[in-house]
């Protein structure tokens, strides 16, 4: 495979790409000026200059959604005062003259919820404005079913004793319990990233029916999507499965007498339900002694619909401890679960890292370039975890590699070094690391590329970076 294979541009006619920038744009743009609509309308009529920006904003947004379906061209990002803005500058200068269909789909997507935030960052009354945050709340109080039965699962491990049973065995012991927990934890984490808001938002399913009604997920489609039923079935669906390789390294590592300081990474992806099954991953890793310590990484402003910024974790936490807002929170699984994730939290077992990267329109492979920092410090980690979609593809530069290629050989530099494990659910054309024989499978049974597409499939990456 030539290291220089292109990434996905929008102008590929019947790619993802294409019909993102097409349709699933534009409607989520609308969703961004339906929002803003809702939160006017709960000022008070004497705050005429907050409503005033607000109103800019919201014609701002206006435009850039014209743009988007006139197909315009891109241009230079306007300064908010943060020196990203420069990079994304220069990155869309090095471009050349682009359109929104005509564009490198990662960077222009990056770009367009930077664009966003310029708009808000710029502005007096509604800096801190989260413009998706009422649908985060929404969707995860919509989740309460399967966040009630996630957290009396992990009851039932802790009073059956198998978190400190696996935190006791030493190396002689028989590790197949151990590993099928390992299994189980993951595939809970995975499929946390099936209920991304970018996606689900823009499907048109009876969880979205229309633009309008967007926020108001049904809590029987979530919990499709998210219940322990749906982790069982969707085990045949996992189409790169590297979670024994992953166990592997990671019980070699807890091995007597190797380092007893491990700390693991997580990348984060979407808020609400998601990020409660890191939460509880984290939680089991440090249960079983597999990690002594978690870093998660967040975003440090509202991006692609759901993703995490500091404040969703609070709000999360809160949401949990009260029942006025989150239904199952007077459960007693939950309480004690939220308890517990409190205690990691405000102790530092469980730290919120924050890093400008992140947020740029750069793919993973740039990082030892970009941020030489942040990269050799996710060298020392025991193991970086990167959940979801989007991270997958900055992983893997968003190039149409074949499918069947090893997931080393897509990460390209980041093969040396980084303990990298992906946790994703397909929903872009980039996938790679499947056999000849599951990927003839998994496109006789869900054909017209619906398998990368639909986020009913998914993969679990591992790189042990040597
Ligand atoms: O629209 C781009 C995209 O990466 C999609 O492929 C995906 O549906 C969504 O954004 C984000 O998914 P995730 O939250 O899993 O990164
Ligand atoms: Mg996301």
């Amino acid at each position: 495979c030539p290291e220089t294979l292109r990434e996905v541009w929008t102008s590929e006619r019947g790619s993802m790409a294409h019909e993102t920038a097409t349709t699933r744009w534009p409607k989520i743009v609308q969703n961004m000026v339906d929002d803003l609509e809702q939160s006017l309308g709960q000022l008070n009529s004497d705050k005429t200059e907050h409503i005033e920006e607000g109103r800019r904003i919201q014609a701002s947004l206006r435009i850039i959604n014209g743009e988007i379906m006139q197909d315009k061209q891109l241009h230079p990002l306007s300064s908010d005062g943060c020196p990203d803005i420069d990079s994304y500058n220069a990155q869309l200068e090095s471009f050349g003259s682009m359109t929104w269909h005509n564009c490198p789909w990662l960077f222009s997507e990056c770009y367009l919820y930077r664009c966003v935030q310029t708009l808000f960052a710029r502005s007096q009354f509604w800096r801190d404005h989260d413009i998706f945050a009422r649908q985060k709340l929404n969707a995860f109080v919509a989740s309460h079913a399967a966040v009630q039965e996630l957290c009396e699962r992990y009851a039932s491990l802790t009073e059956a004793g198998a978190l400190t049973k696996a935190a006791a065995a030493d190396d002689d012991d028989d590790d197949a319990a151990r590993r099928l927990l390992f299994s189980e934890m993951t595939e809970m984490a995975l499929w946390g990233n099936a209920t991304d808001l970018s996606l689900l938002s823009t499907l048109g399913s009876s969880s979205s029916s229309s633009s309008s009604s967007s926020h108001n997920h049904n809590p029987d489609d979530m919990r499709a999507l998210q219940g322990n039923a749906a982790i069982c079935a969707g085990r045949a669906r996992i189409v790169g499965n590297d979670a024994r390789a992953a166990w592997a390294y990671l019980r070699s590592e807890t091995h007597r007498g190797r380092r007893t300081e491990r700390r693991v990474d997580v990348v984060l992806d979407n808020a609400g339900f998601e990020l409660l099954t890191d939460l509880v991953y984290a939680l089991y890793l440090l249960d079983c002694g597999l990690a002594s310590a978690v870093r998660l990484h967040v975003k440090s402003m509202p991006w692609f619909v759901s993703d995490v910024t500091p404040r969703d974790i609070d709000v999360l936490l809160a949401a949990l401890a009260d029942p006025a807002v989150f239904p199952a929170a007077a459960n007693p699984s939950v309480r004690a679960l939220a308890g517990r994730l409190r205690g990691c939290y405000e102790s530092g077992l469980v730290a919120v890292a924050e890093h400008p990267f992140w947020t740029t329109g750069f793919d993973f492979q740039a990082l030892p370039a970009v941020a030489p920092e942040l990269y050799r410090d996710l060298l020392d980690s025991a193991l970086v975890v990167f959940k979801g979609d989007l991270n997958y593809r900055k992983l893997v530069r968003d190039a149409n590699w074949p499918h069947t290629l090893p997931f080393k050989d897509a990460i390209g530099p980041l093969r040396g070094g980084m303990k990298i494990l992906a946790l994703r659910t397909n929903k872009a054309d980039v996938c790679v690391g499947l056999s000849e024989e599951t990927l003839e499978r998994v496109e006789n049974e869900a054909p017209g590329k619906a398998w990368v597409r639909n986020g009913r499939y998914a993969v679990i990456s591992f790189s042990d970076g040597a």
